[in-house]
């Protein structure tokens, strides 16, 4: 089975609105000082009211289209990453198909007979979203050779956040980003391979409410269940070891060592992880590219933040072998090679 996977095209987008560290000082007890000493993070960008995800998606996905040199009724499948959907229904996905203009009738036009219509969904594997939405692509690609996928991830996980709670408030920001992905024609890297994991045990360490469970009726009023909850910790702990543990696995299997990497992206929930897993792998740190202290915790999209902004500074380069790795609620985790 051919599993060929070319990033063609990335973009990006956050909203405008930006809450720094000195904001959070104004509304809770806590600083800057301990903020950027335990996280790193100084600023994140956050929706405006009347805002939402699909703005920034749909403002991401333009840029990949543009920067894949396609006409967007290429686009054979739109898979969007996210957990802080829009809504329950319809996905991210279809609400992102009508705001481009695509439909199966238009897919119909272009695409070869063994793939007729326009295939849209959303997923949820929190900040491993992006890894995860590699190997769904991958098999989509397997599956149906021709096929032109739009891969999107789209966060806006500050409307799930309890300002009240200091110790996960200070942590997220939103932010959105797409990708390209096709087997043929021109490219930016390869996707070599992807490795993946989850652990249904840890499922307690990181929930966001807002689904049936909330058992509502017109009127009632929500409580701190319905936000973002998380056994830092924990995480900090399970964070370490999943993203260093997949990513030396996928190097094995692909017969490299830490030394043939030429760029490190992890996921950018703390630059204490990050310094963390880069110590435990040996690599060096003029390897690691970090960027959220722009953008805190981007959930799925942080990957793709990065990539982004270490392409414009020319640290992402067709070629050169480079490692992503992300961990998030579930518990998910992943990495994927690219060159
Ligand atoms: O995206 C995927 C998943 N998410 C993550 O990867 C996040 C993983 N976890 C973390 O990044 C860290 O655990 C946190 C940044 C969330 C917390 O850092 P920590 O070093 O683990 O702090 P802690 O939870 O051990 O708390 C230390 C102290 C506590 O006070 P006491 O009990 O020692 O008096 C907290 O109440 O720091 C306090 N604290 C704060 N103080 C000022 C917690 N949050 C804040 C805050 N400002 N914002």
């Amino acid at each position: 089975m051919n599993s060929t996977c070319y990033i063609a095209g990335l973009g990006t987008s956050v909203p405008e609105k930006k809450l720094s560290n000195f904001d959070f000082e104004k509304i809770m007890d806590t600083s800057n000082e301990w903020i950027v000493s335990r996280t790193g993070i100084k600023t994140r960008h956050v929706l405006a009211e009347g805002q939402n995800i699909s703005d920034i998606a749909y403002e991401a996905s333009l840029k990949a289209i543009v920067d894949a040199k396609i006409d967007k009724s290429e686009i054979t499948h739109i898979l969007v990453a996210t957990c802080s959907p829009q809504k329950l229904s319809p996905s991210l996905a279809c609400i992102l198909a009508q705001n481009l203009g695509l439909s199966s009738t238009s897919g119909l036009q272009t695409i070869s007979t063994h793939n007729p219509s326009l295939v849209c969904f959303d997923f949820n594997a929190a900040c491993s979203g992006f890894i995860y939405g590699l190997e769904i692509a991958r098999a989509f690609l397997a599956l149906h050779s021709n096929s032109t996928i739009l891969l999107v991830t789209a966060e806006g996980l500050s409307r799930r956040l309890n300002f009240q709670d200091r110790t996960t408030s200070i942590l997220f920001g939103d932010g959105a980003g797409a990708v390209i992905l096709r087997n043929h024609g021109d490219y930016l890297y390869k996707v070599h391979d992807v490795s993946l994991g989850s652990d249904g045990d840890y499922c307690d360490l990181i929930q966001i409410g807002g689904g049936t469970e909330f058992e509502a009726k017109v009127g009632d009023v929500v409580d701190e269940s319905f936000f973002l909850t998380m056994q830092g910790r924990e995480v900090f702990k399970s964070a370490v070891r999943g993203m260093a543990q997949e990513s030396l696995k996928l190097l094995e299997k692909n017969s490299l060592t830490v030394n043939d990497i030429d760029l490190f992206i992890t996921h950018q929930a703390n630059l204490r992880i990050i310094e963390a897993v880069g110590e435990r792998l040996s690599i060096s740190q003029d390897k690691v590219f970090t960027n959220l202290e722009k953008y805190g915790n981007t959930s799925a999209s942080s990957i793709l933040l990065a990539m982004e902004e270490a392409r414009e500074q020319g640290k992402l380069k067709k070629g050169a072998k480079t490692l992503l790795t992300a961990f998030g609620s579930g518990l998910t985790w992943g990495s994927a090679l690219l060159s």
